[in-house]
């Protein structure tokens, strides 16, 4: 018997890059792991919707048996990296940048910044952004100015001593002057200020750059990376008017960015 909670164990949303198809990441709940039949009453709930595929926000090794027990299968690797938020670098100024709190208002030009930065498969939409800054209890969205313009931006959230770079993106006009690099100090030192007693970031496996990046501001590559599985539900029916359909969403512990 399939109850109303095993459906609300995963929070699910239609993906930004392709509203048929529907994203799905389990929620942190206390009733323990995720079940085979957890996700199948989800994906059977998404397939009678109308999606023709899902995909998974980045999982933990030990998260993603029910899923692959169901059929889902690997699609993306992401690193893991560590920092201990014991020695942060000092950054520099960058001529001509400023940074300073993102404000609500500027979500669109934020989002403008992500699109220009990522890659469809990776970009994230308004309510991925907002899912980013309500994924933790503390949260800090940095953005890079030159004069009036945003050209980057970061998220960077706490939940209890754990930190999370949520979201690190830097309009590519602007890239290799020291824009990431200065966001992501600032969003680590907020991190310690915050009480945070280490972060973590991942990153897809095929990005040298950021990579780079992370590894010189001092993370370290943990064993065990995430994966993004997909299952494709292709015998789904075709809904009559293929508008996004609404699936019930649940808010979430620190899921944002690609987490
Ligand atoms: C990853 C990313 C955020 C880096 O931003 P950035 O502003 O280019 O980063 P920085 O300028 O600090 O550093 C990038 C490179 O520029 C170099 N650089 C920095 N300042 C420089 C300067 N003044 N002169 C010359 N080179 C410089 C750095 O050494 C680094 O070199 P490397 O690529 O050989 O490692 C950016 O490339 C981006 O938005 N990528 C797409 C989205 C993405 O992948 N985000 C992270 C996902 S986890």
């Amino acid at each position: 018997m399939r109850t109303a909670a095993a459906a609300y164990r995963l929070r699910t949303r239609p993906w930004q890059a392709d509203a048929r198809v529907a994203h799905v990441a389990p929620v942190a709940d206390c009733l323990g792991p995720l079940t085979t039949s957890d996700v199948e009453a989800t994906v059977e709930r998404l397939r009678d919707e109308g999606y023709r595929s899902v995909v998974t926000a980045a999982l933990h090794p030990a998260d993603r048996r029910p899923f692959i027990d169901v059929g889902f299968v690997e699609t993306e690797r992401l690193h893991l990296l560590l920092h201990g938020l014991g020695h942060i670098a000092p950054s520099g100024a960058i001529p001509g940048i400023d940074l300073r709190r993102g404000r609500r208002r500027e979500h669109a030009e934020i989002l403008a910044v992500d699109r220009a930065a990522f890659t469809p498969f990776w970009r994230l939409d308004a309510a991925g952004l907002d899912e980013a800054l309500d994924a933790t209890s503390a949260v800090h969205l940095q953005t890079a100015r030159s004069g009036p313009r945003i050209v980057g931006y970061a998220v960077c959230g706490r939940a209890g001593h754990r930190g999370y770079v949520q979201r690190l993106a830097v309009d590519p006009a602007v890239q290799g002057r020291g824009v990431g690099r200065a966001l992501l100090l600032d969003g680590l030192r907020w991190l310690r200020r915050w009480g945070a007693h280490d972060a973590l970031v991942n990153t897809q496996e095929g990005n040298a750059r950021s990579l780079r990046l992370y590894r010189r501001a001092g993370f370290v590559l943990q064993p065990d990376g995430l994966a993004v599985l997909q299952l494709d539900l292709s015998d789904a029916p075709t809904p009559p008017d293929a508008s996004p359909p609404t699936g019930p969403t649940v808010a979430a512990p620190p899921d944002g960015g690609y987490w």
